[in-house]
């Protein structure tokens, strides 16, 4: 979820937690290993298999993956169906995920392989026709001309690394209809990144503050996109879209949407679009 982003940023007691390394260390049900325990999203591995809560949209999700496994994308889980609790279970992909997706980024491999699995999802889902009635968390409805189906979380923290070798894509429950520019700008967001230097040294693994410039035409390239133009309000108006979208949830009490905008997420969104209008320059 980008939530984790978001909250990541923020420092929050559940970064705090990750940071110490406590999670996927609870066992509270025997054979279970507790992979995220905030309340609203318990997500647990059993075996070789992960289980996480069912959501009005995981249908249309499990469609699309059952997609990408018949076409031979192979980074992506399987979906394996629900299980006698109500939650979905999906094939555990090996690797490392979540916060540790940030340093894989910082240098420039890495960057490349991101962009370019981002790439090949694209390329592997264009086939998809979603079931009748589809329904995803940005509301129902299938791909418009020259939309696919966005993964709509896309950043280095679900993405699962072997090395700078990312081996799986996870947390697709905010895929949804989109232009792919939609991803394209999430992921530039975070990986260009379209952060001050104190947070790129500070939180995102930076030995020295980035050439984001250069960063932002790495992954264009590795995507296939041939010029950058455009790019940055792009990611500017994704951003605004993310804004916006929480907002939303929170006002229809979804968690953690509620929580976050409790907790001042909205000001500090604001202030993140802020940073990047002032710093085109960087960029561009
Ligand atoms: N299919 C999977 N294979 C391996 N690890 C997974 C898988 N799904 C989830 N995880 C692990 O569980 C963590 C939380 O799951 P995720 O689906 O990303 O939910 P959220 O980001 O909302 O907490 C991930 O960061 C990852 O470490
Ligand atoms: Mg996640």
């Amino acid at each position: 979820m980008w939530g984790s982003l978001a909250v990541i940023g923020r420092r929050s007691a559940k970064s705090r937690c990750r940071g110490l390394g406590c999670l996927g260390s609870v066992n509270r049900v025997a054979g279970e290993e507790v992979m995220q325990d905030d309340a609203h999203r318990r997500v647990v591995r059993i075996g070789d298999t992960v289980r996480r809560p069912v959501q009005p949209w995981t249908p249309s999700v499990h469609a699309l993956l059952r997609h990408l496994e018949d076409v031979g994308f192979g980074y992506a889980p399987r979906p394996l169906g629900i299980d006698a609790e109500g939650r979905e279970v999906l094939t555990f992909i090996k690797g490392d995920s979540g916060t540790a997706g940030w340093a894989k980024v910082v240098g420039e491999q890495g960057l490349r392989n991101f962009a370019r699995l981002l790439r090949d999802y694209h390329d592997a889902c264009a086939g998809f026709s979603p079931p009748s009635g589809a329904t995803w968390s940005a509301g129902a409805g299938g791909p418009g001309d020259h939309e696919v189906v966005c993964h709509g979380d896309f950043g280095p923290w679900n993405v699962v690394w072997q090395g700078d070798q990312p081996v799986g894509i996870i947390d697709w429950d905010f895929a949804h209809p989109a232009p792919r520019l939609h991803d394209v700008a999430y992921a530039l967001e975070y990986v260009a990144p379209f952060r001050d230097d104190a947070e790129c040294l500070r939180w995102l693994r930076y030995p020295a503050p980035p050439d984001r410039r250069r960063r932002l035409e790495v992954f264009c390239n590795a995507y296939g996109l041939d010029a950058t133009v455009g790019i940055v309000s792009a990611v500017i108006a994704r951003q605004e879209d993310n804004a916006d979208l929480v907002h939303r949830l929170a006002e229809q009490g979804c968690e953690p949407q509620a929580t976050w905008v409790a907790d001042g997420l909205l000001a500090e969104l604001v202030d993140r679009i802020a940073w990047s209008r002032a710093s085109r320059h960087l960029f561009e």
